[in-house]
């Protein structure tokens, strides 16, 4: 028996076509295609600069350290999230803190954010869950009366919008109220490039960072050269100008030649490729249909499963749009509601496991259950249903026919 996923990618020929053709052509890595993707993401979100990399944890990684935060520092996310909205506080050596969520949205709560930050705080991480956008507006106000770095872990929420108290919309990802936001690109979420990810930024000196950090901290461009023992004074350079990479004014005027790069800072190979963003960009242009479709298929869950007193509804906050990455409901008996619909096909699934609750944040740590009640209290009757734009009517059908013959509710 083929399960139903909880979540599955959307291919079609035009994205097999993009890639075969980038196949064929001269670049595999470090080519036309990546600055490509990047461009158009950074139009569609309404943000000035964005940098792609590998996957949404090395986007998580790099923006801590463009952040600047350092060993010693202190980080807040929700507890409600993946692994990687924490860890790449631990990457970078600081500490991974946490504030409990809302019970209405699971996104973390601002006013218990506000109680968490102390002198060591440096950086909020407000997670997206689910596509709903986290009330930014808020945790804004609070950052900025505590000079705090705000990155947005968008991964679930490429396409989701939300409405300001003047009835301004902003677009996930434009940075309109926070320093960076990342996003993940496999396949379950709104869009894929198989793995991927990115960070966008309206910070020019935040991009260059991100761009240095993703390729070893090597800069190729002669204007920031700061060595010039390999350099030729340009009056009496060997070099033509097709045999130099170009000239550094900073001091004098000095030529480098084409091989010269420089390191200045600790980086990483976090390049995506070519084949990656290839892809990227034909999902690009179906980001409207999969958002409307999955915001189709959660109305039709709404429809059709609230008069069910079992189940606990996702409700969207007030002036959000949600891209609605994940279908998600507090269900009575949700251990064997969940075993219910896996025996018969339906891949429903659990998260999230609350971070302060993996052994390692234990031991590390000293996190108990308890700390974070409200997360807790959701994790204990979550359940994911199947969402994701290739999800048929007649499998929806199936879903709400399963849950309720479970209920006993014809
Ligand atoms: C909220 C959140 N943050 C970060 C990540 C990490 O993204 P990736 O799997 O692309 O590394 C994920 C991926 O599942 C996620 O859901």
């Amino acid at each position: 028996m083929n399960m139903i996923p909880y979540s599955r990618q959307w291919l079609d020929e035009e994205e097999i076509a993009s890639v075969v053709e980038t196949l064929k052509g001269n670049y595999l890595t470090q080519g036309p295609k990546v600055e490509e993707f990047e461009e158009a993401v950074a139009e569609i979100c309404g943000a000035k600069y964005a940098v792609a990399v590998t996957n949404g944890t090395a986007a998580l990684h790099l923006a801590a350290l463009a952040s600047g935060l350092k060993p010693g520092d202190e980080g807040i996310t929700s507890p409600n999230t993946f692994l990687a909205s924490a860890n790449c506080l631990l990457y970078v050596g600081a500490r991974a803190e946490f504030a409990d969520i809302q019970p209405e949205t699971y996104c973390l709560d601002p006013e218990a954010l506000k109680k968490k930050i102390n002198s060591r705080t440096r950086l909020i991480i407000p997670v997206h869950f689910a596509g709903q956008p986290c009330d930014m507006e808020r945790i804004w106000e609070v950052a900025k009366e505590k000079n705090l770095m705000v990155i947005e872990d968008a991964s679930h929420a490429l396409g989701s919008k939300w409405r300001d108290k003047k009835g301004e919309w902003h677009m996930v990802g434009s940075c309109s109220h926070s320093h960076m936001t990342t996003f993940s690109f496999h396949p379950v979420k709104t869009i894929t490039t198989g793995e991927g990810g990115m960070i966008l930024t309206n910070d020019p000196n935040i991009a260059r960072k991100l761009r240095l950090l993703r390729n070893h901290g090597i800069s190729k461009d002669p204007s920031e050269f700061m060595n010039l023992e390999f350099a030729y004074p340009a009056d009496c350079s060997p070099l033509t100008a097709q045999g130099s990479c170009g000239t550094n004014f900073a001091h004098a005027p000095y030529s480098f030649p084409p091989w010269y790069y420089e390191m200045h800072e600790l980086g990483f190979n976090y390049r995506i490729t070519e084949l990656q963003c290839a892809l990227g960009l034909v999902q690009l242009k179906r980001l409207s249909f999969f958002v409307a479709r999955r915001r189709q298929i959660w109305a039709n869950y709404q429809e059709r499963l609230c008069g069910l007193k079992e189940l606990t509804l996702p409700r969207e906050r007030d002036g959000a749009q949600s891209c609605w990455h994940l279908y998600v409901v507090q269900a009575q008996e949700r251990d064997r509601l969940l075993s219910h619909l896996r025996l018969r096909g339906i891949g429903a699934h659990a998260m999230y496991i609350p971070i302060h609750l993996q052994p390692y944040y234990q031991r590390r740590f000293g996190y108990k259950r308890g700390d974070f009640p409200q997360a807790e209290r959701y994790f204990a009757r979550c359940l994911i249903l199947p969402l994701y734009p290739g999800l048929s009517d007649e499998m929806l059908d199936f879903i709400v026919k399963t849950i309720k013959e479970f209920y006993g509710v014809a």
